[in-house]
């Protein structure tokens, strides 16, 4: 059976959106077969894959509210040189999708409802999740088996962390019993700063969960690749981000849950 990651933080631009693509990626060139979820109306994961984002004919708006199938909102391979990456997309109207369900049953199940006749397919599911503790990071987190944290190597890294531990326990107690903590990842890592270094030692003092050993360091290809719509293991192979994401990839599918 596969597994369903959640990739959460409720800041911005710690990193969520670069390691959902790269970690997808890394993982389908290690022979997984995975799907990518994008659940921020930004649709940033969506574009780094090279789709346009104003284009789509379905999308993860149009699977929440039932007006397409599971099937019809899947786009398969998405990444031409790279077999095994599939992505529902997202752009902006799925800021509305809070609001149209509000009334609905069950409306912290849609999304793991809509999925669960392709989970199966797949051996990983990322999920990317918007910046927020909103009713979409709580269905992400309903599907989910595992959250993992993406933490920016910068002064503030730790602000908000427990309200996400808060949020995740919150959900396992009440929603989804079986969800764990993937863990920890620093992303943005700047080897000539005693501060990245700080960050990461303070860090790791405060916490309890599972830190991942790669620690993603600061790379402007990173950067780069989304504006040629490709993840980093196609645009710059050779890249110090492409090698970081690729042990990263290593270490999620070495590590286990039952
Ligand atoms: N390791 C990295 N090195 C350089 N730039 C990065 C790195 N990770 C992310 N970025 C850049 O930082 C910004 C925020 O990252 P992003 O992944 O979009 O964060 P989030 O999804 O959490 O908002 C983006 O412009 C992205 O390209
Ligand atoms: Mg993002």
């Amino acid at each position: 059976m596969g597994r369903v990651i959640a990739i959460a933080n409720q800041k911005g631009g710690v990193g969520k959106t670069t390691t959902s693509i790269n970690l997808s990626a890394a993982l389908a060139e290690r022979g997984k077969k995975v799907l990518v979820i994008d659940t921020d109306p930004q649709g940033n994961t969506t574009s780094g894959f090279g789709l346009d984002k104003n284009e789509l004919e379905n999308s993860i708006y149009e699977l929440m509210i039932g007006e397409c199938t599971i099937d019809e909102a899947i786009q398969k391979n998405v990444v031409e040189d790279l077999d095994g990456v599939d992505i529902i997309p997202s752009n902006v109207n799925l800021a509305a999708v809070e609001i149209e369900l509000i009334d609905a049953d069950q409306k912290e199940f849609i999304l793991r409802e809509a999925i669960s006749k392709v989970k199966d397919n797949y051996d990983f599911i990322v999920i990317d999740c918007p910046p927020s503790l909103s009713m979409l990071t709580v269905n992400a987190m309903t599907t989910a088996n595992t959250v993992l944290v993406p933490i920016q190597c910068e002064y503030y890294a730790l602000e908000g962390l427990s309200q996400l531990v808060h949020t995740v326990n919150l959900v396992r107690d009440r929603l989804n019993p079986e969800l764990e903590m993937e863990g920890v990842v620093f992303t943005m890592f700047d080897s000539r700063t005693n501060l990245s270094l700080q960050v990461v030692e303070n860090v790791k003092e405060h916490i309890q969960e599972n830190v991942y050993k790669t620690i993603i360091p600061r790379n402007i290809r990173l950067a780069e690749a989304p504006s040629y719509g490709l993840p980093i293991n196609i645009y710059e192979p050779k890249s110090a981000g492409a090698e970081a994401y690729r042990l990263l990839a290593d270490e999620v599918i070495e590590r286990k849950f039952d």
